[in-house]
């Protein structure tokens, strides 16, 4: 703070002798601009001070500040192309430039899961963040737990752009980035380097997995035994994700013979490395699936004793509202609110083939505290969102967390645990 003031002064006097230098020796629209300038000059170091002053408080005041200056600007970034925006907010992430949540979650929210103890149960979904560049600003903001990556073992460009297109009047997106990836070296550095400070913020990380477009189904499993080795150690959980749309062959990895085979070696890279041996490793499913494809998921994950399931991905279906829409027909996976009833459906069975005994944590379409609810009573133990946060931004964060305790509270629940799964009991 003090340097800002001192530049500031510093910055005033520059301009009050460059303006007296030029009324002095010139026209009166020299001093004119010199005023201007002055004014601005004194106008932005105000402001600049008074954001170091906000960003140093821990007062409740200036929790509510920041969120609502980045919720005003969150309508901007719709302005630009979704890739640009998307690059620009995580740029401006890394450099630290997020709102900070203040005020400790409430008691309620807390959840236990795979040995872990999540601060609130909303988190933010994988490909936000895919090259673990801003999940320290972002767990800041709020969420209960991060997750980077799809990362792949080499890096590659993924598809050609354009490759994401907003449906804002559905809250929906379409994407086919198709695994755009820095590699597990360039992410590794950034999470070695983060595991090495002692000064991190509470908050949960996840790392997720994917493989090489140019890796053959045959050997899918070699490029995520490799996430494991190379930055599973890293993850507070590994997700190992098989169910973009973006790559081709890849959700045929969800089928019984390839997912157990599959599972099989990455628990046991897991389990062989003393770094990674008491990983959480999950798998995240499509929405897509058919009945007895969950039924092979639950079987599965059952038999090779897999610690949660992500549920779900996007989706490749196009209810009809969609197909009308200009972007409607566009290739690739949709998110948002229409994905909300599919992947909460294909949750819902998956809890009850699985007895509720493996955490699940529901993903798609949650865009409300009601709707994380509705995940968490349909069985899900953790929640996560991507599309909802990429247009309303962090203040959504804050308003789903304080509309879940409501609905909590109403309907008589004590803490999210109590109410994970209550949709297949009697009360
Ligand atoms: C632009 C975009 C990129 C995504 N990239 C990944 C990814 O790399 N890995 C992954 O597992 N899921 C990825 N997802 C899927 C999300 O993690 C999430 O499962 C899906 O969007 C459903 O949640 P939502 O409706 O809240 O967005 C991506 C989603 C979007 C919209």
């Amino acid at each position: 703070m003090k340097t800002v003031t001192i530049d500031a002064r510093r910055a005033s006097a520059t301009v009050s002798s460059r303006s007296r230098f030029s009324s002095q020796s010139g026209t009166s629209e020299d001093a004119t601009s010199a005023r201007a300038l002055r004014t601005v000059s004194v106008t932005v170091m105000t402001a600049i001070g008074a954001f170091g002053l906000v960003r140093a408080s821990d007062s409740e005041m200036a929790e509510s500040f920041e969120y609502a200056a980045y919720g005003a600007a969150t309508p901007a970034f719709r302005a630009l192309d979704p890739e640009l925006a998307h690059d620009l907010g995580i740029a401006m992430l890394e450099l630290g430039l997020g709102p900070r949540q203040r005020t400790r979650d409430s008691e309620s929210l807390t959840v236990r899961a795979f040995g872990t103890t999540f601060a609130n149960p909303i988190g933010l979904a994988a490909g936000f963040d895919k090259d673990a560049r801003a999940f320290e600003a972002l767990m800041k903001m709020g969420f209960g737990f991060v997750e980077i990556g799809s990362v792949t073992p080499q890096p590659q460009p993924g598809n050609p752009k354009p490759r994401a297109f907003r449906l804002i009047e559905h809250g929906a997106v379409i994407n086919r980035y198709g695994f755009n990836s820095k590699g597990h070296e360039s992410a590794k550095g950034r999470l070695a380097a983060y595991r090495a400070r002692e000064d991190v913020p509470a908050g949960v990380l996840g790392v997720n997995l994917g493989k090489n477009k140019t890796t053959p189904e045959a050997n899918a499993a070699d490029d995520y035994v490799l996430g494991v080795d190379n930055i599973g150690e890293y993850g507070d959980y590994i997700v190992v994700n098989v169910s973009s749309p973006n790559t081709p062959g890849l959700r045929n990895l969800q089928g019984r013979k390839h997912l157990s085979g599959l599972l099989r070696k990455v628990l046991s890279a897991r389990d062989r490395n003393p770094a990674t041996a008491k990983k959480p490793v999950l798998v995240k499913i499509a929405p897509d699936l058919t009945d007895a494809e969950i039924k092979d998921v639950a079987s599965v994950v059952k038999s090779e004793k897999v610690d949660g399931v992500i549920v779900s991905n996007t989706t490749v279906a196009r209810p009809e509202e969609i197909k009308a829409h200009k972007h409607g027909d566009e290739a690739g996976g949709l998110s948002g609110k229409p994905l909300m009833e599919s992947s909460t459906r294909v949750l819902h069975e998956l809890y009850r083939l699985t007895g509720g005994k493996i955490p699940l944590v529901g993903c798609g379409g949650v865009a409300s505290g009601e709707d994380a609810y509705a995940k968490i009573r349909a069985g899900a133990t953790l929640v996560q969102l991507y599309t909802a946060f990429a247009f309303g931004g962090p203040p959504l964060i804050l308003k789903i967390k304080r509309e879940l305790e409501e609905c909590l509270a109403r309907d008589g629940f004590k803490s999210v645990e109590e109410a994970i799964g209550v949709a297949h009991r009697k009360r």
